[in-house]
């Protein structure tokens, strides 16, 4: 671990600059787009959650606390991927710790201060968070419920500071994915801070189109539309061709795009969420040298970089932005002046807030 808790890439990254250079990245604003709450819960504070739900051992099966045990201490030692599928066996230890209305909320709280809390030098890691999170019905909440105690924490920072994207999964059927997007409309409509959907999810489970009633509908309610799209060389052409054809606003990841794809999406203008360290630590890119930023930064399409996961990935915003700055090959060696413009083209990919 670095002296600013992060490790890996952005750490290296981080390391590499001045105390001017810092300085000049803390005090950028930058917006955070893409953030999944629970790949992005402080480990000291599942920690905690872990804590609690071992004590109350006595109602739960021996099995689901030794997963837990085990999670955790995977998450605690750092975890080291040999490719992106990796990651998603990760969540299920997570989600056991945040399952019930007070666990989740304290969950919530802790990702929005960790993003939007001014550090010791008085500027927050995000001057604005789009926080996403899949619903989940559990014993203890319906998925209304779920998002309704995300949104009370949201809601606890202003309008221009945080926000909600609901995600589906890739793997939720298309009754509960039409329920999600009910919800989100619902939500909106009620005044809650819902901005957008996003669809997500083991990369490559379920059907995407089973997915496009979905984004029509959420899209002719005005709200905002981000896939993940084209995360490993797998990705089939026409899953492809599908997603970017629901005219999505924004795209995370969009790693391996073809030539016509490509063309498809500089002439949308759809934003690039760009998740460096989670693209090199998954190992779907093998270095900043080959990784996809370059070519919509030589082509000024607008980006916004994101850190998607800080829980399993330990970068954190700041190590992002490290990335760019850092000179070849820790980083992408991008002059001040670039990397304002690149932060604000991320202010500019916020989704609106409607009424
Ligand atoms: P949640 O939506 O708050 O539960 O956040 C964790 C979930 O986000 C995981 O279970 C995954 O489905 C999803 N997720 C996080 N990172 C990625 C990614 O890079 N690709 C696809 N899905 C992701
Ligand atoms: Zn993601």
């Amino acid at each position: 671990m670095s002296s600013h808790g992060i490790a890996g890439f952005a750490a290296a990254a981080l390391a590499s600059l001045t105390p001017k250079q810092i300085e000049f990245l803390r005090s950028l604003p930058k917006a955070e787009l893409h953030a999944h709450l629970n790949g992005s819960i402080p480990l000291s504070v599942l920690q905690d959650l872990s804590g609690d739900y071992l004590r109350d051992q006595q109602s739960h099966d021996d099995a689901n606390a030794e997963a837990v045990r085990a999670g955790i201490d995977r998450l605690s030692q750092g975890v080291v991927f040999t490719e992106i599928h990796d990651f998603f066996g990760l969540f299920p230890a997570i989600y056991t710790l945040t399952s019930t209305p007070q666990s989740l909320a304290k969950a919530a709280r802790a990702v929005l201060h960790q993003f939007l809390s001014p550090s010791d030098d008085g500027s927050p890691e995000a001057a604005y968070l789009e926080l996403r999170s899949t619903p989940r019905e559990t014993p203890a909440m319906s998925r209304l419920q779920y998002l309704e105690v995300i949104l009370d924490e949201v809601e606890n920072f202003g309008e221009e500071q945080a926000a909600l994207i609901i995600s589906m999964d890739r793997r939720m059927t298309p009754e509960v994915a039409s329920e999600c997007v009910d919800c989100a409309i619902k939500l909106r409509d009620a005044g809650r801070r819902v901005v957008g959907v996003d669809l997500c999810g083991d990369v490559k489970a379920g059907n995407v189109a089973n997915f496009e009633a979905q984004f029509r509908k959420a899209k002719t309610a005005g709200l905002g539309v981000t896939t993940h799209i084209a995360e490993i060389p797998e990705t089939p052409a026409e899953e492809i061709q599908q997603l970017l054809s629901y005219e999505p606003d924004r795209l995370g990841h969009a790693t391996f795009l073809d030539e016509t794809s490509k063309e498809l999406v500089r002439n949308s203008n759809s934003c690039i969420e760009i998740c460096l360290s989670s693209n090199l630590l998954c190992k779907t890119v093998d270095n900043l040298d080959v990784h996809h930023i370059r070519y919509y930064l030589r082509h000024n399409h607008p980006i916004a970089i994101c850190t998607d996961d800080i829980l399993p990935f330990r970068n954190s915003l700041l190590g992002e932005y490290a990335l760019l700055m850092a000179a070849p090959p820790l980083g992408l060696g991008l002059s001040e002046e670039e990397i304002r413009r690149v932060a604000q083209m991320g202010l500019e990919c916020r989704f609106p807030v409607k009424r």
